[in-house]
């Protein structure tokens, strides 16, 4: 019996070791551990065992079966990687081909809107910026005037990533305007800033209007002189341009950010059209965005000097945008990646939005 089962070990381990790939492997895993296993028929024997022998028996029996099925793991493991190399090898993608005979793609939505908010607000001269998706706290709140205890930080429905020991959890960025901190940043304190930043948010938050990932556009002015008067002009060109319509009446709320004081918050009319919502006119009022000249502290943590720089900035749910202009009523549907909706909804690669063609093609 001892010889046995050293001998069983050695022959075992070794044609495992020799597994020539996933198949062979398989075969010797069903041999050794399998209902009809060698290893399986030992462990059997133990119920016939007197208790003495049991006693000595048994364990080495376990160690056997242990052993086999950790060289298992490690040949699987090596195997696995062995075929993964050869597939990464072997396979090969021509960029260049033509695409004759595939069904073309659509522009999502989204990626039109963005487009879109580019070609406006170019015209104005703002360039288009861009930060990470996983920020620091420092970033997405401190300098944004949100300090560790402000409740607008509970408000956020933040999701928070693992932190390293000793350091401080990034987060997903709850919106867009930390890049405004690092617009600023960039600029180097000297320079007037006019950007928009749109890209990819994240909060808790799941239902027929809110999907935990969503987009945003954020719009930041720094410069002298700057007023209120500048981003209420700036807002109504932005929004009368992007709908395509001159009778586009906003209303601004006062409103409460962290970051702008005084803050608004923007209403677009609509007008009721066979009981559809149209936008235009004054008949109803639909919330589109949130703006407020930028608090001194933002200027500051930007490194600009708030007694000589003043600014404006808005944020605004580009999904929520396309909603409106587009008329779909279900967000999550934007990402479901449902090839019907897309064809439905999704936008020819040759309809670049331009000023001069109206921006939604
Ligand atoms: N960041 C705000 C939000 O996500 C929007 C906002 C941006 C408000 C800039 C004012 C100025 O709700």
């Amino acid at each position: 019996m001892v010889h046995d089962l050293d001998q069983l070990k050695t022959d075992l381990l070794g044609s495992i070791d020799a597994a020539a790939g996933l198949d062979a492997l398989e075969v010797l895993r069903v041999h050794a551990l399998g209902k009809a296993g060698a290893i399986t028929g030992l462990l059997k024997t133990l119920g016939g065992m007197s208790p003495e022998e049991r006693q000595t028996e048994g364990p080495r029996i376990h160690a056997l079966r242990e052993a086999v099925t950790e060289a298992l793991a490690r040949r699987k493991a090596v195997l696995e990687r062995k075929a993964m190399d050869a597939k990464l090898a072997s396979e090969t993608l021509d960029m260049t081909l033509p695409a004759d005979g595939i069904a073309p793609g659509s522009v999502h939505p989204v990626s039109q809107v963005m487009d879109e908010l580019a070609e406006i607000f170019a015209d104005l001269g703002f360039a288009v910026a861009t930060g990470p998706e996983i920020e620091t706290q420092w970033y997405n709140f401190s300098a944004l005037n949100m300090p560790e205890t402000h409740p607008a930080r509970a408000m956020h429905d933040t999701f928070y990533l693992q932190a390293a020991e000793g350091e401080e959890a990034h987060v997903l960025r709850t919106h867009t305007s930390p890049v405004q901190i690092r617009a600023m940043h960039a600029a180097g304190g000297q320079q007037p800033v006019r950007i928009i930043a749109p890209g990819r948010t994240y909060r808790s938050d799941s239902d027929a209007t809110h999907t935990p990932m969503f987009h945003q556009v954020e719009g930041l002015v720094i410069d002298k002189g700057i007023t209120l008067g500048h981003l209420k002009w700036t807002l109504e060109t932005f929004l009368k341009a992007f709908f395509e319509r001159d009778d586009i009446v906003l209303r601004l709320r006062p409103s409460y950010f962290p970051f702008t004081e005084p803050s608004a918050e923007v209403d677009v009319g609509y007008s009721l059209v066979n009981g559809k919502r149209v936008i235009g006119g004054s008949e109803g009022w639909m919330e589109v965005l949130g703006s407020g000249m930028v608090h001194r502290t933002v200027i500051e943590a930007g490194g600009y000097d708030p007694n000589e720089w003043q600014g404006f900035a808005f944020g605004c749910g580009i999904d929520r945008l396309a909603m409106l202009k587009y008329g779909m009523d279900d967000l999550r549907a934007f990402f479901d990646g449902d090839v019907r909706w897309l064809r439905h909804y999704g936008f020819s690669a040759l309809d670049v939005p331009t000023l001069s063609g109206g921006v939604g093609a």
